[in-house]
């Protein structure tokens, strides 16, 4: 009798007697030196200044995401937070969290309504916010890492929000879409939106506030944001608008210093997000369940493929639903959830020719879930940026206000946009928040926690010499779609071109979906129905970007049908 993998190898060869991929072959960037990839196009080459000047991968870094806080308003910021992951040319790693945090004032149940229901207060307004991080952050990295002077850093940004840049098509009809929350704020609107004229593709936006917010950064660190009158404007408009974040809570941020999660697959060695983030774990659990399935066979877009991914995908949501939070406050089991015995256990559990139900899969340490669904629109928020110097050192930081343009609200006098991460937390345990992701005590809000993470910026190494730096944007589906290019690079060896630009998809337990990208070749979507898969088209599965490493030479790639920008010299 023929192994369930065997079976499936029959069935799929059936399907496919061919190995077919889609006829991508583009050319990824190449360069010799440093390279910057990054979603907006000024603040990449913002960054590739700085490297061609003498700077290292960190002062790029730097460099980039304060240029982004200028050029890039939906997701680039000084008022949301992120991670920053460092693997130094000599072998050093480390991870810089500079995630927002609860205010002392939240409290658990602070977004329940009356009704007993979350409400959407996590999503809009000034109560959304978290304590704000990303300067801290960037200037933690500099502090450690940085070799330029920090004002040199900051002054790209200031001069961009002072003087203006010209606006593209894709971020002035971003910033005109009725959807976005700027709408909703008579600050946001006045400055990205012109009081009622919006700008249009070519017009200039000038950032006065913004430029003055940035020269107290340039002038004063880190103390130029959470002390002094940046601080004392963004508490007193706090207290104005019914916010909880005060001088001490800004006062009180803590940039968390971390190590990085590490893991071996096949002759990689990945380094990449540790909790609060749940991607790093997702990533190797995902590596650990699909190691020996032999899930390849049929190539990257084919239906095995898809299946076999999209089923580990299923199981890691399912842990990070219960497991998962921030580890200041919750003990999240790590290395449980890493151990191979677990993850063999969990991929034999892997129907290799049916779709498994998300209600038939729990949490798998403990037997026990339970959640109500609601679905949401997936957003484009968050921005990814990666970096490699000529020394051989690599940066790859996420950073986000959460949802495009974060709460909506522009602090006046300040001119920077607020975070709305206070939804990444389980607002109310077992409830979806935004992204359907649901969550329990281990994500429950706390004075000063930092909300679970969706973030992968991810580190690859072979044998000892850097190979790979990637990372993504995407809300809920980051995990997944960083995880797809990885296999894409690391098990189809496709150039890392051709692996940001393949159609992808996506699975989150809950809802039981398969959301699939758009341009798959004729036949997937059907075979993966037959299979039992209830599939949502989608138009895309997080913004990844990414470097590899190929002999001396850096390629970069970011996705072809947007508007990011590898930069090399
Ligand atoms: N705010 C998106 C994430 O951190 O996952």
């Amino acid at each position: 009798m023929l192994s369930g993998l065997t079976r499936a190898g029959a069935l799929f060869g059936l399907l496919y007697p061919t190995f077919s991929l889609i006829a991508l072959a583009k050319e990824p960037v190449r360069a010799g030196h440093g390279m910057v990839v990054a979603q907006e196009p000024i603040a990449a080459e913002t960054g590739l200044r700085v490297l061609q000047q003498g700077g290292n991968a960190v002062d790029a870094a730097v460099a980039v995401g304060f240029a982004l806080s200028v050029t890039h308003p939906v997701a680039g910021n000084l008022g949301g937070g992120g991670f920053m992951l460092i693997r130094l040319a000599n072998g050093t790693t480390t991870f810089l969290d500079f995630r927002e945090c609860a205010p002392a004032a939240a409290a658990r149940d602070m977004y329940i309504g009356p009704d007993g229901n979350a409400t959407s207060d996590s999503i809009y307004g000034w109560r959304s916010a978290g304590v704000p991080g990303t300067v801290a952050g960037l200037a933690l990295a500099h502090q450690k890492f940085g070799s330029k002077p920090w004002k040199n850093l900051v002054a790209p940004a200031s001069n961009l929000a002072a003087e203006g840049f010209i606006l593209t098509e894709p971020v002035a009809a971003s910033l005109r879409d009725d959807k976005n929350p700027l709408h909703q704020d008579p600050e946001s609107q006045r400055i990205f939106l012109r009081n009622g004229k919006p700008f249009t593709a070519g017009e200039t936006l000038k950032q006065p506030e913004l430029a003055a917010t940035l020269n107290r950064v340039a002038d004063g660190g880190s103390d130029g944001f959470y002390k002094g009158e940046t601080a004392r404007l963004l508490a007193a408009a706090m207290t104005a608008h019914g916010g909880l974040i005060t001088e001490s809570d800004l006062g009180a941020y803590k940039v968390a210093e971390r190590t990085p999660l590490e893991g071996n697959y096949h002759d990689f060695h990945i380094i990449t997000a540790p909790p609060p983030s749940a991607g790093g774990i997702g990533l190797l659990q995902m590596m650990g369940m699909l190691d020996g399935t032999g899930y390849t066979s049929d190539g990257p877009d084919s239906a095995k493929a898809v299946h076999f991914e999209t089923e580990a995908m299923r199981r890691v949501y399912a842990d990070r639903s219960e497991y998962l939070g921030d580890p200041a406050f919750y003990n999240v089991p790590t290395a449980d959830l890493l151990k191979p015995a677990y993850l063999a256990w969990r991929r034999g559990t892997i129907d290799p020719l049916h779709a498994t139900s998300s209600e038939a899969v729990a949490p798998g340490l403990a037997k026990t879930a339970e959640a109500r669904l609601r679905t949401w629109h997936e957003s484009d928020q968050t921005t990814h940026f990666n970096v490699v110097d000529a020394q051989g050192n690599a940066v790859a930081v996420t950073y986000t206000l959460n949802n495009s343009y974060g709460s909506g609200i522009t602090v006046p006098k300040l001119g920077f946009l607020l975070n709305d991460e206070m939804d990444d937390f389980a607002a109310k345990p077992g409830s979806p928040n935004m992204f359907g992701l649901v969550g329990a005590d281990a994500n429950a809000i706390q004075p000063g926690k930092r909300p679970l993470s969706s973030m992968t910026p991810t580190i690859i190494t072979q044998n000892g010499t850097l190979f790979m730096v990637v990372g993504a944007p995407g809300g809920s589906r980051i995990t997944t779609g960083v995880a797809e290019v990885i296999f894409d690079v690391l098990d189809f060896k496709m150039n890392v071109q051709d692996a940001v630009d393949l159609p992808r998809f996506h699975q989150q337990w809950k809802p039981d979906f398969l959301y699939l990208q758009n341009g798959f070749r004729p036949g997937v979507a059907a075979d993966l129905t037959r299979m039992g898969y209830a599939i949502k088209p989608t138009d895309g599965v997080a913004r990844v970007e990414a470097i590899v490493v190929k002999g001396r030479m850096l390629e970069g790639g970011t996705e072809s049908r947007l508007h990011g920008k590898v930069a090399g010299y």
